[in-house]
């Protein structure tokens, strides 16, 4: 069976992309720091597929104990790279922790690749290097605009580090460009699990309706939209999940057509804070106590994807509705609180 080193693998869309690869046939190990997660999750991973993943506890971001782990798992055929801060807001805070983490964890990753011969790596990147597109939908051709965050800075800046280093080395990169992944796994054993008070709406929605928030805030509802309130492309995290299967395969199977290729994984509706609000309450039956609000800094006021290039492409599709993710995600938090 071929290992694959899933960086983050403990983390929210980590954790079910090793379910996706586990019930795909490969081998993997997880390399974590579970500064945003838990342990438990590979035991609920185990659960899930029947197979415990590897496991190591490792910063990433510690040039030694990246190297060591590179020697110990001198078998790894791929990369699928998570591990990084993701919290927008937190890194306006810490920008310095924000760059020395993201970009140092990937600066030690693909230095060992070289030095083992691994060619393959699937980076997690996301939608946010588009900045606010001037046109809409946006697909892999439309420009980046500058960053609206040291965070969605990382993410650009980790693009070129990658695209550079697929011109010196033997390294292949697939950049997955992520919307705004929600949900849960149909067990409702592994999900969102953010650590403190949730930075992203689809948590602090499950969080209010649980009884553990007094109430959500809605960050505005002026902005110049049907109903003024922001619209982003929500996508079902298994869906993403199966999308880094799709494109490591397209790797391994040397089926790429550049040494990098970008893809926006996204299903191609824009559904603002309202409709995602009244689809939960629809598909929970609960009653959301939610309040309109000012808005949030740097938050952009709408995007969606074109998913044209990964659907025809990649031959990957977004199969699971609105109504879908916000079930699961309730299903999430009503098994969280049991
Ligand atoms: C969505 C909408 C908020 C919380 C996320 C990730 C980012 C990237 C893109 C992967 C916005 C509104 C939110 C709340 C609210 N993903 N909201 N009340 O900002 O689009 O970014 O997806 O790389 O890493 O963070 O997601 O869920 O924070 O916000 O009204 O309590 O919900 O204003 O319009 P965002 P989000």
């Amino acid at each position: 069976m071929s290992k694959i080193l899933v960086t983050g693998g403990a983390g929210f869309i980590g954790s079910h992309t090793v379910v996706e690869l586990q019930n795909s046939g490969f081998e993997v190990v997880i390399a974590d720091n579970l500064s945003n997660s838990n342990e438990q999750v590979i035991s609920q991973i185990a659960e899930i597929t029947s197979k415990k993943p590897l496991f190591e506890l490792v910063d990433l971001a510690n040039e030694s104990a990246c190297k060591n782990l590179f020697e110990k798992h001198s078998d790894i055929v791929a990369v699928i790279h998570f591990a990084a801060s993701k919290a927008v807001g937190e890194s306006v805070e810490k920008p310095l922790f924000y760059y020395q983490n993201n970009l140092c964890s990937l600066l030690n990753v693909l230095e060992n690749m070289v030095i083992h011969a691994i060619k393959p790596i699937v980076f997690s990147s996301s939608c946010t290097v588009y900045g606010q597109p001037k046109i809409l939908p946006v697909d892999e051709q439309s420009p980046l605009q500058p960053a609206e965050s040291p965070y969605g800075n990382t993410k650009q800046i980790c693009e070129e580090i990658l695209s550079d280093c697929t011109k010196a080395t033997s390294i292949h990169v697939i950049a997955l460009r992520y919307f705004n992944p929600i949900g849960a796994h149909e067990t409702a054993l592994i999900g969102e699990l953010p650590l403190g008070v949730p930075n992203n709406l689809m948590p602090f929605i499950t969080q209010t309706a649980a009884g553990i928030r007094e109430k959500l805030s809605v960050f505005g509802n002026d902005y110049n939209t049907p109903d003024g309130t922001c619209i982003r492309d929500y996508i079902h995290v298994v869906d993403l999940a199966k999308a880094h299967v799709v494109a490591l395969n397209r790797m391994l199977n040397h089926q790429q057509k550049q040494s990098i290729e970008y893809f926006n994984v996204g299903t191609g509706n824009g559904f603002s804070v309202l409709d995602v609000i009244k689809s939960f309450e629809k598909t929970s039956g609960q009653t959301l106590n939610y309040q309109i609000v000012g808005r949030r800094a740097g938050d952009i006021e709408q995007i969606w994807a074109n998913p044209k290039f990964a659907n025809e492409e990649l031959g990957w599709k977004a199969e699971k509705s609105l109504d879908d993710m916000t079930l699961s995600a309730w299903n999430w938090q009503k098994k969280l609180i049991q």
